[in-house]
């Protein structure tokens, strides 16, 4: 199952860069790992949270126990109790053998609830009672378990506007976040690009004897022009189809556009000035009145050069001329 990583202890989480605010959390991390204080990591998608939820276990005193990670989106809300609980033999249809929840699994060591915004409201409230009294209730079960975990949360909704909208209980976000780490989008420090493009292409698996890709200085400046809404996630994707492609290559600007495809942020609509009224819309004239206008507009602006017109307004001068006799317009 993914939604359980039992971590490699052999497999060290990198957090490759180094801005200013990378540093910071870096420090950050370092300063409370051997805390047992809850942290809450923020940030948008692929921003580096399961990076630093790994990297605070490993720098904890706990980084020889275990270190479960449980995503609350990816269990079915009626599962997510046994899940992270466990259950007893009988406790429900399909519990033939009883099963030691996350909780129990991760004990000594560290319980990354991923996604936790996404809990529904009557499992907020258990895990709250769970994280005050240190103490879990396997489903049909009446033993108290005590757990010794350090809790590790992690979000990419904002859990302040979650908690005005009435899905998310204000006491469980308190005591989740004690400690909060945000984690900055990949725009917020894009000075880091380089070096964990640097990072990918040294780690990615190549064939025998192939160097590297490399970028040149050009190739790297557009590259950092790029919006990366996916963050890092999508920048590692991107070395990924480069190195496919490209193997062993030194890429240049020129040969981006076969990589960034979608990359590129769809262009933002001009929104026109529109009043709606309350009776019918005639969409077909207000649509002709405005090419009419436009076409009438850049006419008078190029002095009725048909062709410069058409290039101004991204026509084909055969279209433009089509339109104007449509619409009745003349070259004065
Ligand atoms: N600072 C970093 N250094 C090296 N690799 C990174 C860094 N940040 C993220 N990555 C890599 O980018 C990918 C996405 O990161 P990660 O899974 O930690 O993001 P996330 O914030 O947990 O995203 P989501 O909200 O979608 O769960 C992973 O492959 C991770 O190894
Ligand atoms: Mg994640």
């Amino acid at each position: 199952m993914t939604l359980i990583r039992d971590l490699d202890s052999s497999t060290l989480a990198h957090l490759v860069g180094n801005t200013a605010i990378m540093a910071a959390i870096r420090s950050e991390i370092e300063k409370i790992a051997d805390t047992n204080a809850s942290v809450l990591i923020t940030g948008p998608s692929g921003s580096g949270k399961d990076v630093v939820a790994q990297l605070l276990h490993q720098r904890s005193r706990r980084a020889a126990k275990p270190f479960i990670a449980l995503n609350c989106a990816a269990v079915a809300p009626d599962l997510l109790e046994s899940e992270m609980f466990g259950h007893e033999a009988g406790a429900f249809t399909g519990a033939i053998r009883a099963r030691p929840g996350r909780f129990e699994a991760a004990h000594g060591g560290t319980l990354f609830l991923d996604e936790v915004g996404d809990m529904a409201t009557a499992m907020q409230a258990k895990l709250l009672r769970v994280l005050e009294t240190r103490v879990v209730e396997r489903v049909g079960g009446m033993l108290p378990i005590a757990v010794d975990v350090r809790i590790c949360a992690a979000t990419s909704v904002d859990l302040f506007a979650a908690i005005d909208r009435g899905v998310f209980r204000s006491d469980l976000l308190y005591r989740l976040d004690v400690i909060r780490i945000e984690m900055p989008s990949l725009a917020d420090r894009i000075d880091d690009l380089p070096i964990l493009i640097q990072h990918f292409t040294s780690r990615q698996p190549r064939d025998r004897g192939t160097p590297p890709i490399r970028f040149t200085d050009a190739a790297l400046a557009v590259l950092m022009a790029q919006p990366w809404l996916g963050n890092v996630r999508e920048l590692k994707n991107f070395v990924e189809r480069a190195q496919a492609h490209f193997p062993g290559a030194v890429i240049d600007q020129g040969d981006l556009s076969k990589l960034l495809r979608i990359a590129i942020a769809p262009r933002p609509i001009a929104k026109p000035p529109v009043t709606l009224g309350e009776g019918f819309i005639d969409l077909k004239r207000i649509l002709t009145d405005l090419e009419t206008a436009y076409i009438t507009e850049a006419l008078a602006a190029t002095g009725g050069a048909v062709a410069a017109t058409a290039k101004r307004l991204g026509l084909q001068r055969t279209t433009l001329i089509e339109k104007m006799r449509r619409l009745h317009i003349g070259v004065a």
